[in-house]
């Protein structure tokens, strides 16, 4: 019977059947309890050896049961640790993107590339020579004051055999690429300038001491501010609308003449006044003007021949009005939670 039990229980691989053998063997009209109701109609010597052999078989199952119930357990619970449920919903992986302000960039840069003009890289450590004179900006103006300025700590001039004109400082503006333009793609020729320029403001909602600009120049012979127009505004469209209109306000540059501020018209309020343009109608977004001949001679260039036209725009600016950011600062606080929204 033991023999039997043994192999039996041996190919047993569920614990269902398990229990069903435990019943056979061992259940209240099992094998076992049946040898046992055999035990009265026995003589008194045999009782006692049949007795004790009935005893040792019942220990016996006993334990080759739940050696077989342990062994099953263990392999059910190896199964479970290693089930994957490919019913389950995924996890989705999160996946990074540009930052706004690159976003931004590359849309001002896209409208303006689609116009004709092509990416130029400048120097955010900027020689004094390319970011003021060479700009026709004097030397006793405001910008050039230490506190207006960055300046980058000055070597020896004496010793290194460079002139006072390699003094450095973090460029204030991407004007100075103007210069590095014109003498490294001679005109005819139409460039923007993406990048970083410097200012020591104190930080608030609408100031940072870094940020982005978009310089832009065009030179060509018989330039004129009517290109110059035609060229904004169709820049002004795409990027804010085909309803948007333009408004170009007389000013000052040093290193264009004449010069411009321009505005476009609210798409928040289509001019009509709201709290984005402060109920003018009017955002203004960028600094313009003919390039001043100034800045010709200081690249070399023959300023009778030649007529250009210059930009420069904010970033930020761009991106805070037609994104509705109302805080310069969450550009560079990288918080995931306004990142992730654009
Ligand atoms: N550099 C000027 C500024 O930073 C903007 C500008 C660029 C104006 C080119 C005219 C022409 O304010």
């Amino acid at each position: 019977i033991l023999e039997e039990a043994r192999a039996q229980i041996g190919v047993c691989a569920q614990k269902e059947s398990l229990d069903a053998l435990r019943i056979k063997y061992l259940g209240r009209k099992g094998v076992v309890q049946d040898l046992m109701g055999r035990i009265p109609t026995l003589s008194a010597e045999e009782r006692r050896s049949f007795g004790a052999g009935v005893n040792e078989l019942k220990k016996n199952l006993e334990a080759l049961f739940t050696e077989k119930e342990t062994g099953l357990a263990a392999a059910a619970a190896g199964a479970a640790k290693d089930f994957v449920d490919i019913t389950l919903p995924g996890k989705t992986p999160l996946s990074g993107r540009l930052h706004l302000l690159s976003q931004v960039e590359g849309e001002i840069c896209g409208a303006f590339s689609r116009l004709g003009f092509r990416v130029f890289k400048g120097p955010e450590a900027e020689t004094e020579f390319h970011n003021f004179e060479a700009l026709n900006i004097p030397l006793d103006h405001p910008s050039r004051d230490a506190f207006d300025t960055f300046y980058l700590r000055p070597f020896d001039v004496s010793r290194s055999g460079f002139s006072g004109r390699e003094k450095k400082l973090l460029r204030s503006h991407t004007s100075p690429a103007q210069i590095r333009a014109l003498k490294t793609c001679p005109p005819p020729m139409a460039v923007v300038v993406p990048g970083r320029v410097y200012r020591p403001d104190a930080v608030d909602a609408s100031h940072s001491f870094m940020f982005h600009q978009v310089e832009g120049i065009a030179v060509d012979k018989g330039i004129r501010f009517s290109d110059l127009k035609g060229v904004l505004i169709a820049f002004a469209k795409e990027m804010f609308g085909a309803e948007t209109r333009m408004r170009f306000r007389p000013s000052f540059f040093p290193f264009t003449e004449p010069s411009a501020e321009v505005d476009i018209s609210c798409f928040a309020c289509k001019g009509q006044g709201c709290s984005v343009c402060k109920k003018s109608g009017w955002l203004e977004i960028l600094g313009c003007g003919m390039v001043h001949p100034h800045v010709f001679k200081s690249a070399g260039l023959d300023e009778k021949k030649w007529r250009g036209f210059a930009f420069g725009m904010g970033v930020e600016r761009v991106a805070m009005l037609k994104y509705g950011v109302n805080d310069i600062r969450l550009f560079f606080e990288n918080d995931i939670r306004f990142l992730e929204q654009f």
